[in-house]
């Protein structure tokens, strides 16, 4: 039986959402496109697209925001963040930026070239984006268990030791600039990465003398998975775990609006003092001065409170359990989720829920627009929409491994009510899953970015 973890907080503001009727929702999908980006927020009862910036900020974070020094240069919510980031990475040189495709944006135009490959076990979309807009090649090298749905596996998210080394051997070390590692594996599923593997991948690193980051997004939530699944480490602290983690890296892009808790937010980290140097020349022109990155002193406040909350063991074991509790409805009533249940979110195996929906059709994004359709639901496609491509090779287009549905859920912002609301309504539409139709997409069907803004209609 599915089990909710209690939660450490109590409500003290809330914000009020309201209900929409089918005939409203038919109407507003007709007029986004079928893409549910376009969909006013207003228009939505639970909203599962993301859990970036959409979480809920603390009593001790607010008050953060009146300490806002709003210098330009040295305000003392800097020097607050840059000694938490320190403490917590153990990173020499940190780069505020005001979320992590910034981040991604100034390391990869930095030590890109064109044809250069940059290694992940699975790029996030606009990791991807980055890459490719600096003409890099980006490869995806994740553990083949993680990428079937329903085979259980403690550490899905880990990168494929055996096809790193080779990949490194075939295109020659000189054409890899650096080895990036996403924690947790966000388009795996928000699977973690074991520290062993992180370890390993640390020793190929030094082999063959490449650069090794990660892609820290959801790093104390990947923490608390190597805590509870690794043997070695259940009784080691989150810090302790986290300070481990980073020892094994060169540098870090970040996006706080995941485990920084806040709504805007992120950073570079590294050791470089070359590197680190060109890409400050690059954030004064694109972000700001060095010491606030594009961000208000309040916001560079908010993260920094926000950073040492996130490490909290009762936060993660609410959090954690929070994710799994919704997963757990959906497994015991027969819908196919991935396994295990990851951090952020759950993940629904659309290929097979929408069995009779071909790839070509976008099975999740048919499960997408069901669930907004029938319920109000808002949550997001990582499947064949989002990485489709074609090859420019053969002009066949390559699907990806899987096709899912993600419900990311916010930190800290919905209750176990709206959990049942949303497993029910799952439940239902797969009951009548037979009745919904795939999708065809009318425009910007080339773009790396289309599941953004591509419209869509329904080929019935
Ligand atoms: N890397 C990963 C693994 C991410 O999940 C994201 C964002 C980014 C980088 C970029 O960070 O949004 O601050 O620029 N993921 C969000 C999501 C948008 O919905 O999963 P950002």
């Amino acid at each position: 039986m599915a089990k909710y973890p209690l939660e450490p907080f109590r409500i003290k503001v809330i914000e009020t959402i309201g209900h929409t009727d089918r005939n409203e929702r038919k109407q507003v999908l007709k007029d986004a496109g079928y893409n549910i980006f376009n969909v006013p927020s207003e228009k939505v009862y639970v909203d599962l697209l993301t859990d970036s910036g959409t979480g809920a900020m603390s009593a001790w974070q607010w008050a953060g925001l009146q300490q806002g020094d709003e210098s330009y240069a040295n305000c003392k919510n800097w020097i607050h963040l840059e000694s938490v980031v320190k403490d917590i990475t153990g990173l020499k040189y940190i780069i505020p930026t005001h979320q992590g495709r910034v981040a991604e944006n100034l390391l990869f135009s930095t030590i890109v070239e064109e044809g250069s490959l940059v290694l992940n076990n699975n790029h996030f979309d606009t990791t991807r984006a980055n890459v490719l807009a600096n003409k890099g090649v980006p490869l995806d090298l994740v553990v083949d268990e993680g990428k079937s749905p329903s085979l259980d596996h403690p550490f899905k998210g880990n990168m494929n030791i055996e096809k790193l080394e080779e990949a490194i051997k075939e295109y020659g070390r000189e054409n890899i600039p650096i080895i990036m590692l996403t924690i947790t594996n966000n388009s795996g599923g928000g699977q973690p990465v074991s520290m062993e593997n992180i370890q390993n991948i640390r020793k190929i690193a030094d082999k063959y003398d490449i650069p090794f980051f990660f892609d820290a997004c959801r790093f104390a939530e990947n923490a608390y998975f190597i805590k509870i699944r690794e043997e070695k480490y259940k009784n080691s602290s989150i810090k302790e775990i986290v300070n481990e983690m980073f020892s094994y890296v060169d540098g870090c892009t970040m996006s706080a609006k995941k485990d920084g808790l806040v709504n805007i937010g992120g950073f570079l980290a590294l050791n470089d003092r070359k590197l680190a140097d060109k890409i400050k020349e690059k954030l004064i022109l694109i972000e700001g001065f060095l010491t606030y990155g594009g961000l208000a002193g309040r916001d560079l406040e908010a993260m920094a409170r926000g950073l040492q909350e996130a490490l909290n063991e009762d936060y993660l074991e609410y959090r954690i359990g929070q994710t799994k509790y919704l997963g757990d409805l959906l497994d015991e009533a027969g819908i196919p989720v991935l396994k295990p249940i990851g951090g952020h979110g759950v993940f629904i195996d659309a290929k097979t829920f929408m069995e009779h929906i071909p790839q070509k059709f976008f099975p999740g994004q048919a499960l997408v627009t069901a669930m907004y359709f029938e319920a109000g639901i808002r949550s997001v496609e990582i499947g064949s929409f989002m990485f489709a491509t074609k090859d420019p090779k053969t002009g066949k287009i390559v699907y990806p491994p899987m096709d899912l549905v993600r419900l990311a859920l916010p930190r800290r912002m919905y209750t176990k009510a709206h959990l049942e609301y949303v497993s029910d309504s799952i439940i239902e539409i797969h009951k009548n899953r037979q009745q919904y139709c795939g999708l065809r997409i009318l425009d910007s069907e080339e773009s790396s970015l289309r599941h953004f803004f591509a419209r869509l209609e329904l080929v019935k």
